[in-house]
C-alpha cells in the first residue's frame, strides 16, 4: 500500500491551510496516517489551534483531495490542534506551561474589557483549549464575580493553585483581600503584585492565558509588558466617534512595547430590542471597523449592547456558556479570530518570509 500512501499524500499536499499559506503536508498538519490493505484511509489533521475558523473548511478541501484518488475505499480525517507558542522569539521569562499570553485592554474604561475577556476565555475553553484567565484589575478585580467564583485559592509548595470557574483557571486580587478593604498599592508594589499573580501561581499547562486589563494606560500595562512576553493584545473599544481616539490610546500603549496587535472587537455595538428584534445602533455604527481600518489591525467582531449580558456577568454565569441566548456563536467568531491572529503571528515568527501579514 506504499504506492497508495504515497499518493494520499501527494493529495494532501494540495491542500492550503488559509491563513499560513502553505500545505498540510508541509506545515506538518498530517499525523498517524494509515493506509490499510482495504483501501482504508485515516489520518490526523493537527491544526494550530482547537478554536480554527478554517476546521471546516480544511476538513472539506481533504474530502475533495482525497475522493480524487484511486483506490481509497474510506477515510476518517480526525481534527486535532496543538496550540504552539506565538512568539517563540522571546527572551522574557516566560510562564511554564503557558503557550500564548494575550492582554485585553482599552484606551478608556468602562468600555467591557472585563466583560469581553471572561466571555472570550469560555468560548476559547469551550472550542477545546486549555485556558486561564488572570485578572490584572489589582485595585478593582471583577472577574471572580463575573465568573461567580468565591474562595480563597489554595497554596502548595509555595505556589498558588488557581480557582476553577466555569472550566477555565482563574486568579485575581479579589480572592486574596477583603472585598471591603479599599486597596491602595504603591507603583513598585503593584509591580511585585502582578509580578507574583504571573510567576508565584501555578497555571500548570494552558494554551491561552487570558489578561483582564484595568482601565487606563498606565503602571499595570507596562508592568505586565515588562513582566512577561505578551503573545498579542486584543483591544475592546465601543463604536462612537470618540471610541477612535480611545482605541488609537490602546494600541500605542502595546505597540510602544512591541506587543503585536491581534485586533479590535467593537463591543456595545448595536441594541437588538429582546420584545421585538429590532436593532438600534445606539452608539452609531462601524467605530471598530473605522478603527481597524485606520490603524491597520484585524476586525474581530462586535457585541451587541444587550441586558443579559450585563445581568449574565453580574450573575457569574457569562452569556458565552449560557446556551439559551445567541451570545456563545457570537464570542465563539470573536474568540476564532483572536486564536486564528495567534497562530498567523506565531508562523510568521518562525518563517519570517512566508506570510504577508492579514489585516
Ligand atoms: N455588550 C454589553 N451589553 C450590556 N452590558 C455590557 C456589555 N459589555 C459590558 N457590559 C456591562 O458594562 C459594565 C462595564 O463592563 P466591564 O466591567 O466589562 O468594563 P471594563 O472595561 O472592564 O471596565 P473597567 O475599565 O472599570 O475595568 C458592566 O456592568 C458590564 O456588565
Ligand atoms: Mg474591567
Amino acid at each position: 500500500m506504499a504506492d497508495l500512501k504515497d499518493r494520499v499524500l501527494a493529495a494532501l499536499s494540495t491542500v492550503m491551510d488559509p491563513d499560513l499559506h502553505k500545505d498540510l503536508v508541509t506545515l506538518g498538519m498530517i499525523r498517524e496516517l494509515k493506509v490499510e490493505d482495504s483501501g482504508k484511509v485515516s489520518f490526523q489533521v493537527c491544526l494550530t489551534t482547537p478554536a480554527c475558523p478554517m476546521k471546516e473548511k480544511i476538513r472539506g478541501d481533504c474530502e475533495a483531495a482525497l475522493r480524487k484518488v484511486d483506490g481509497i475505499s474510506r477515510f476518517v480525517i480526525e481534527m486535532t490542534a496543538e496550540v504552539r507558542q506565538a512568539r517563540p522569539d522571546q527572551d522574557k521569562a516566560a510562564i511554564e506551561g503557558v503557550r500564548n499570553i494575550i492582554a485585553v485592554g482599552s484606551g478608556k474604561g468602562g468600555v467591557g474589557k472585563s466583560t469581553t475577556a471572561v466571555n472570550i476565555a469560555l468560548a476559547l475553553s469551550r472550542e477545546g483549549a486549555k485556558v486561564a484567565l488572570l485578572d490584572a484589575d489589582i485595585y478593582g478585580p471583577n472577574v471572580p464575580t463575573m465568573l461567580g467564583v468565591t474562595g480563597k485559592p489554595v497554596v502548595r509548595d509555595n505556589r498558588i493553585i488557581p480557582m476553577r470557574g466555569h472550566g477555565i483557571d482563574v486568579m485575581s486580587m479579589g480572592f486574596m483581600v477583603d472585598e471591603n478593604q479599599p486597596l491602595i498599592w504603591r507603583g513598585p508594589m503593584l509591580h511585585g503584585v502582578l509580578r507574583q499573580l504571573l510567576h508565584d501561581v501555578l497555571w500548570g499547562e494552558q494554551d491561552y492565558l487570558i489578561v483582564d486589563l484595568p482601565p487606563g494606560t498606565g503602571d499595570v500595562q507596562l508592568s505586565l509588558s515588562q513582566a512577561v512576553p505578551l503573545s498579542g493584545a486584543v483591544i475592546v473599544t465601543t463604536p462612537q466617534n470618540v471610541a477612535l481616539q480611545d482605541a488609537r490610546k490602546g494600541i500605542a500603549m502595546f505597540q510602544k512595547v512591541n506587543v503585536p496587535i491581534l485586533g479590535i472587537v467593537e463591543n456595545m455595538s448595536y441594541y437588538l430590542c429582546p420584545q421585538c428584534g429590532h436593532r438600534d445602533e445606539i452608539f452609531s455604527t462601524g467605530g471598530g471597523e473605522n478603527a481597524s481600518a485606520k490603524f491597520s489591525v484585524p476586525f474581530l467582531g462586535r457585541i451587541p449592547l444587550n441586558t443579559q449580558i450585563r445581568e449574565g456577568m453580574d450573575a457569574g454565569m457569562p452569556v458565552a456558556v449560557n446556551e439559551d441566548t445567541e451570545f456563545p456563536a457570537i464570542y465563539r467568531g470573536v474568540a476564532q479570530r483572536v486564536a486564528q491572529q495567534l497562530a498567523i503571528i506565531s508562523e510568521r515568527a518562525r518563517n519570517p518570509y512566508a506570510i504577508t501579514p492579514t489585516g
